[in-house]
């Protein structure tokens, strides 16, 4: 039996006619970026939600990008947030010359310690970004300054907390687009405005530039795939939070699962963008379960303080043992809404040979 990490064709194969008549609609209207499409998205995807405004951009990657920009983040500003996420989370604070203060995360959670990143805000703190790593709904950290949510792996998880909320449809997310897409979620009408404007080079109208801003739009196609899934996200989650259930069910009754072997805690809320699990020998049980045509993956195998292109800012190894602890323990296990009870018996089986 072989069981993907994800299999983007199971959830897209239903969906075939609705799929290739929304393109075909994008195709006859001539119109490839922003536009109608876009904006139906964006009304629809607040309204479920419940923002004031959600405002497509790019990729989740601009997404962060964009609302540090409209914050007005530059040279010299710190911006507190976690060591263990994707590379992105940080590479737009450094990208707009900004520099990343790092605070450990909470080992249970695998999220950002609210209190720690708290303490870690100084004169120069312009804001702050926690991530939802996984689905899990993060605690944000109550400070003055504001907070920007990296919600790309959570869409859904909670209430815009934050004064911006970043969303990724990166086709592995429980919502996907057939490319890079994403969002900006947020309730005051100035700083969305600010997006929009950031959005399009910072022009209004064309070829006037008010502000020095990107190519951060959506496409039109992007858009349509999105709203033909967006309907059936709610019923995706749910199959996502039943097959967590199913796992925890299967471990208990599992026999040689070592007692260190942790699953994640069940938590309102989390929508299971992953099941990361804490794993003794956690590389071994890997090779074993790939070998068994099982896939996995390590989110994150090397924490943000110490990537190699972050030398420069002179954190090094020890400086938040939580984080680094689970850059060697934590192990995605397949979740997708698709998973079959057969499938998740048999990774279940496969780990606790492996333990055996
Ligand atoms: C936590 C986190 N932040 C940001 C991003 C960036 O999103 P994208 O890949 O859409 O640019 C991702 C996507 O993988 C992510 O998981």
């Amino acid at each position: 039996m072989k069981v993907p990490l994800l299999d983007v064709k199971a959830q897209n194969a239903p969906l075939r006619g609705a799929l290739l008549e929304a393109m075909a609609r994008v195709m006859d209207s001539g119109g490839f970026i922003l536009g109608p499409e876009v904006e139906a998205f964006e009304k629809e995807l607040a309204a479920m939600l419940g923002v004031a405004r959600a405002i497509g951009v790019s990729s989740g990657t601009d997404a962060l990008l964009v609302a540090l920009m409209a914050l007005g983040v530059g040279p010299g500003d710190e911006v507190v947030t976690t060591p263990l996420s994707f590379y992105a989370t940080v590479g737009c604070i450094a990208r707009l010359g900004g520099r990343p203060v790092f605070a450990d995360i909470e080992p249970e959670s695998f999220n950002l310690d609210p209190a720690a990143a708290a303490a870690a805000c100084g004169a120069k703190t312009r804001a702050l970004i926690p991530v939802h790593l996984f689905g899990r709904p993060a605690t944000l950290p109550k400070v003055e300054q504001p907070v920007v949510e990296d919600a790309a792996q959570s869409i859904g998880a909670c209430k815009l907390g934050g004064i911006m909320s970043c969303l990724s449809f990166f086709p592995s997310k429980n919502l996907g687009a057939f490319g890079d897409a994403g969002a900006v979620l947020c309730d005051d009408a100035q700083i969305a405005d600010n997006v929009v404007l950031l959005r399009t080079h910072g022009s209004r109208p064309k070829y006037v530039h008010h502000v020095v801003g990107g190519n951060f739009r959506l496409d039109a196609l992007q858009a349509a795939i999105l709203r033909v899934k967006l309907p059936r996200l709610a019923g995706w989650t749910a199959a996502r939070r039943a097959n967590a259930e199913r796992y925890r069910r299967m471990f208990a009754a599992a026999p040689g699962i070592p007692a260190e072997l942790r699953l994640p805690a069940d938590v309102p809320g989390h929508i299971y963008n992953q099941f990361v699990i804490r794993a003794p020998r956690r590389d071994g049980l890997r090779e074993h379960l790939a070998k068994q045509g099982i896939g996995t993956e390590v989110y994150y195998p090397l924490a943000l303080h110490l990537q190699p292109c972050f030398a420069g800012w002179g954190y090094r190894a020890g400086a938040f043992p939580h984080a680094e602890a689970a850059t060697r323990e934590a192990l995605a296990l397949p979740i997708f809404a698709e998973l079959t009870e057969e499938q998740q018996g048999f990774v279940v089986g496969q780990i606790a040979a492996y333990y055996c």
